[in-house]
């Protein structure tokens, strides 16, 4: 098959989001294509034209127990019956009491508190000032190539894009950015513990030349990143990390957001390293299924370093999010999804380097549970990455039923809701074969005007 012979049309899916741009901030969207989505059930979406798609992105990690999930569906039909809101800034509701004792209890190790929020980027905010306030110190450590969010805070931390911070800073001050660890892109002949100790010399370098160590609050990192193209750091890498923070009287922080609840198979991906418990942690997307609702989860004194209204929102806490969340750790749990992201991300590991074998632009494949980056590069030697080519794949995988965006312009994102079956896997890699054969042939046409990505 080519575009020439893709069977989804786009004609109702355009008009609407021509009209919605004359009234549209671009601020608030990364293009890729014409997709209104309409309706959602388990891993498919349907459009405005009345398309399929099989869901490869699952709303950017926020769908792990599929769209429209009865059990979820149901929770929120039967809160709204109840009450929709109150503000638990002043007064709890009991899905937010039943939430709170919930999530503090699914963090192992020393007792824990939490305070619930909107969006990642607050529950990211919060990491700010409770780190500051039960140190007393002022800097924050985070990484490079990390995505944070999208408050003064949160965007601050991050370090993936610069149309993050151009025009409009100053940001937050005190924040320091130190490199996330390439396992892809090694120097010569050198090893994983080569790659660890390199970068762990890199990160200790500011702390030799400018930023005093016992005035560092906290060091933030996604133990597997996300935006920055589902890179995993070295074991030793975050165990030397890990070390320097006790050593030092930093606390040691962890951004779940996009990685956890079960995305990578465990329940949070800094699981995925030994004996590791982080003072504090962020968790949002999937935490409610999509509805917004975040948590900071951290040790009880540490929580209990700040007084209200330190952290407070008048939405935060909704019951009917609450409702959504407490379906969704069951579902998580019923369905046995981690089990399950285990399983199927093996299978889909699989087709991935099948993939590769038959493809030399896939340079690298990395799958943690069903969560990959298929870095597409112009040659294997010098690794450079091929954005065109990835946007052809992504195309033409959307014309033919199959969504699928890039992390970083080169790499191609694949965290379908854990609930993906294996026929909708196989048709996924089936699409996916094409795309490649078709882009290597020079048979995808990217329309001309069409601007895809960041
Ligand atoms: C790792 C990570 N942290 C934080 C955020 C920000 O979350 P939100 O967009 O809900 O503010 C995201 C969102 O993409 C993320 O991937």
């Amino acid at each position: 098959m080519t575009t020439q012979e893709a069977h989804h049309d786009h004609e109702v899916d355009h008009r609407l989001i021509m009209h919605e741009n004359e009234a549209f901030s671009k601020a608030s969207r990364i293009n890729y294509f014409d997709l209104v989505i309409e309706s959602a059930h388990n891993s498919t979406l349907v459009d405005a034209d009345g398309n399929e798609y099989i869901d490869l992105l699952a709303s950017a990690s926020s769908i792990n127990v599929g769209h429209t999930n009865e059990k979820v569906v149901r929770a929120i039909q039967r809160q709204a019956q109840k009450l929709i809101h109150y503000t638990s800034a002043y007064f709890p509701n009991r899905p937010e009491q039943e939430l709170i004792e919930r999530l503090s209890q699914t963090v192992p190790g020393a007792p824990k508190e939490v305070s619930l929020a909107n969006s990642g980027s607050e529950a990211n905010d919060a990491i700010i000032k409770f780190a500051r306030g039960y140190t007393g110190r002022p800097y924050i450590v985070s990484f490079m190539d990390s995505y944070h969010g999208s408050t003064y805070g949160s965007m601050t931390l991050s370090g993936v894009s610069l149309n993050m911070a151009r025009k409009m800073g100053p940001l937050l001050p005190d924040v320091v950015h130190v490199p996330y660890p390439d396992l892809y892109r090694r120097h010569k002949n050198e090893t994983e513990h080569d790659v660890a100790v390199r970068y762990f010399e890199e990160f200790k370098q500011p702390f030799e030349s400018y930023l005093p160590a016992d005035e560092v609050a906290c060091i933030l990192i996604e133990p597997i990143q996300g935006d920055g193209g589902i890179r995993k750091a070295p074991e030793e890498f975050m165990q030397l990390v890990y070390e320097f923070c006790h050593q030092n009287g930093i606390l040691f922080a962890v951004d779940e957001i996009n990685q956890g609840l079960g995305r990578t198979g465990k329940m949070w991906s800094y699981q995925q390293f030994q004996d590791i418990e982080p003072d504090l942690m962020s968790v949002g997307k999937s935490l409610a299924s999509g509805m917004p609702l975040s948590a900071t989860i951290g040790k009880k004194e540490i929580m209990e370093s700040l007084d209200s209204p330190a952290h407070t929102f008048t939405t935060a806490g909704n019951p009917i999010c609450c409702a959504a969340s407490l379906a969704t750790l069951d579902v998580l749990k019923e369905q046995k999804l981690l089990l399950r992201s285990l399983e199927k991300g093996n299978y889909a590991k699989k087709k991935f380097l099948e993939l590769q074998n038959r493809y030399p632009e896939i340079g690298d494949v990395r799958m943690y549970g069903l969560n990959g980056g298929i870095e597409l590069v112009k040659d294997q030697k010098t690794k450079v990455p091929d954005a065109d080519f990835a946007n052809k794949i992504i195309y033409y995988a959307f014309m033919h039923g199959v969504l699928m965006i890039t992390l970083k312009g080169n790499i191609l994102r694949f965290q379908p809701p854990l609930v993906i079956t294996q026929e909708e896997l196989d048709y996924a890699f089936d699409v996916l074969n094409d795309a490649f054969k078709a882009a290597e042939n020079n048979q995808v046409i990217i329309p001309s005007n069409a601007k895809i990505g960041w």
